[in-house]
């Protein structure tokens, strides 16, 4: 199975975001949260803002929107070009008219769910989309704990995902650092999302190789 390291820009420098992208080249993907300060009390930057990372950035994005009503607002960072456009349950009225709008456009398409929210739901959804979030942190706000009572959430994905045999890839967000990714890929997750931990270090690059190591360590 493939490991996917996708730093976080919430810990970025918002002023020298160019900069700060460049910094994380060798990694496999750019992840750019959208918050509305409705769905999250926090509040990040919209379309124009993407549409400026995606025209900059040297690999994919990565989208998270933690908007609410996404319905009518994930299509347009489809529009942008992004590579992924991942939108929460609990956001959309209608996630597989949502996912296969986005597709429509371009996009892979990703569903998150926050930590209360159970994933069941969703597992016989699987072949509308291109991947799932399970929130290891209550999503808003960087540097916060990894949840680690939300690998059977994570297990019971994986389960559902290899028993499809359909190729979606299994994210994990929150509190992801060198003593937590061990825990997530042991319990199926494959693409890894780091901000403090990745932009907290002294050497970026090493940061995300080294995750990348320890998680393909304890993939099976
Ligand atoms: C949290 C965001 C995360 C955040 C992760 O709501 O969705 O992507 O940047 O930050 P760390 O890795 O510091 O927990
Ligand atoms: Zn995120």
């Amino acid at each position: 199975m493939n490991v996917r390291v996708q730093p976080s820009i919430l810990s970025a420098d918002f002023v020298n975001l160019q900069a700060d992208i460049r910094r994380i080249a060798n990694a496999d993907g750019v992840h750019v949260d959208v918050m509305d300060n409705h769905f999250v009390p926090n509040l990040t930057f919209g379309p124009q803002m993407v549409g400026r990372i995606q025209a900059v950035s040297p690999i994919p994005l990565d989208v998270h929107l933690m908007i609410s009503d996404a319905d009518r607002w994930a299509p347009g960072y489809a529009e942008l070009g992004a590579f992924s456009v991942t939108f929460h349950a609990e956001a959309a009225s209608d996630p597989v008219a949502l996912a296969r709008r986005l597709r429509e456009i371009g996009s892979r398409a990703g569903i998150a769910v926050k930590p209360g929210t159970p994933i069941e739901p969703y597992l016989e959804l699987l072949p509308e989309f291109d991947q799932l979030l399970v929130m290891t942190v209550e999503p808003g706000f960087g540097g916060q704990s990894f949840m680690g009572d939300m690998m059977p959430k994570v297990a019971a994905a994986r389960a559902a995902i290899d028993a499809s045999g359909i190729d979606v890839w299994l994210q994990v967000d929150g509190g992801i650092a060198l003593d937590t990714i061990g825990r997530a890929a042991e319990a199926g997750a494959d693409t890894f999302v780091a901000g403090s931990a990745v932009y907290g270090a002294a050497d970026v690059e090493a940061a995300i190789s080294d995750l990348r190591e320890a998680a393909s360590r304890h993939t099976h």
